[in-house]
């Protein structure tokens, strides 16, 4: 990471929780309230993957089954992404770290800036919702916001409430089946991340299960504190 590009007070967040958490719709909302960016592990990899770079080529498959991608080729996306200008606002990390290996290559990357973590928030739900949010999650292909059939439709059918669009696109990872692997991959390799930050006193819960908007409260509230 370029120390000259990320001023050394800018805000790292941290969101942690399994698929269909709200990790993505929450750090969308945050983003836009603290002037954050949020980066999202899953989005940069599903643009490699579109783009047919070396990295998308070597994780298609890897993420159309639900496992992990490796951490080297996550930590190397991650990295070249944080380098970026934009970043010097302070981020919200949307799915990273999910390892160990990755935490601590983060760590690394923030002490070569003088950075800290602000906080690391775990998001608390239970998993039996998780394919249900999940199996009903689309999201618009213009400006990426991301609704459900359900718990978060478009005030007009198929036409995207924020930038109008009309191309609605749903995920291939968003099935019954992978999103068991998922949750499994989920809870042997990035639960043990909860008590790597409870260690740093950086850990924070958040109850989201439940109303969207109380949600958004309820971490708003949080990061004001911890950025403050
Ligand atoms: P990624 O894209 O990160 O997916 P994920 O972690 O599985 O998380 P999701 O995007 O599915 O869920 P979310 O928590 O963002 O929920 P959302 O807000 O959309 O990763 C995909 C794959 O990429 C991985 O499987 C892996 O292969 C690879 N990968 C990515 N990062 C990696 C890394 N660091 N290391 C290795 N591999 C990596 O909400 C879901 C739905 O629920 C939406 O429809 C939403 O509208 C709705 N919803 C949200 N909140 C609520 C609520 N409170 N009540 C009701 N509905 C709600």
């Amino acid at each position: 990471m370029d120390a000259a590009h990320t001023a050394s007070t800018a805000p790292i967040l941290i969101l942690l929780g399994p698929p269909g958490a709200g990790k993505g719709t929450q750090a969308r909302v945050l983003e836009q309230k603290f002037g954050l960016v949020q980066l999202s592990t899953g989005d940069l990899l599903r643009a490699a993957v579109i783009a047919g770079t070396d990295a998308g080529k070597a994780a298609k498959a890897v993420m159309e089954a639900g496992d992990l991608v490796s951490d080297a080729i996550v930590i190397n996306i991650l990295r070249d992404r944080l380098a970026e200008p934009d970043c010097a606002k302070g981020v919200i990390l949307d799915g990273f770290p999910r390892t160990t290996v990755q935490a601590e290559a983060l760590d690394a990357l923030l002490s070569e800036t003088g950075q800290r973590i602000n906080a690391a928030i775990s998001l608390e739900v239970d998993d039996r919702e998780m394919v249900t949010r999940i199996s009903g999650r689309f999201t618009c292909a213009g400006c990426g916001e991301g609704y459900h059939d359900s718990f978060k439709p478009t005030t007009r059918a198929g036409i995207c409430d924020t930038c109008g669009g009309a191309d609605m696109t749903r995920r291939a990872d968003d099935n019954a089946e992978t999103v068991g692997q998922r949750l499994d991959a989920y809870h042997a390799q990035t639960a043990p991340l909860i008590s790597y930050y409870a260690r740093k006193n950086a850990l924070k819960n958040v109850d989201a299960m439940g109303d969207i908007a109380r949600i958004s409260k309820d971490l708003a509230a949080l990061v004001a504190h911890a950025t403050a």
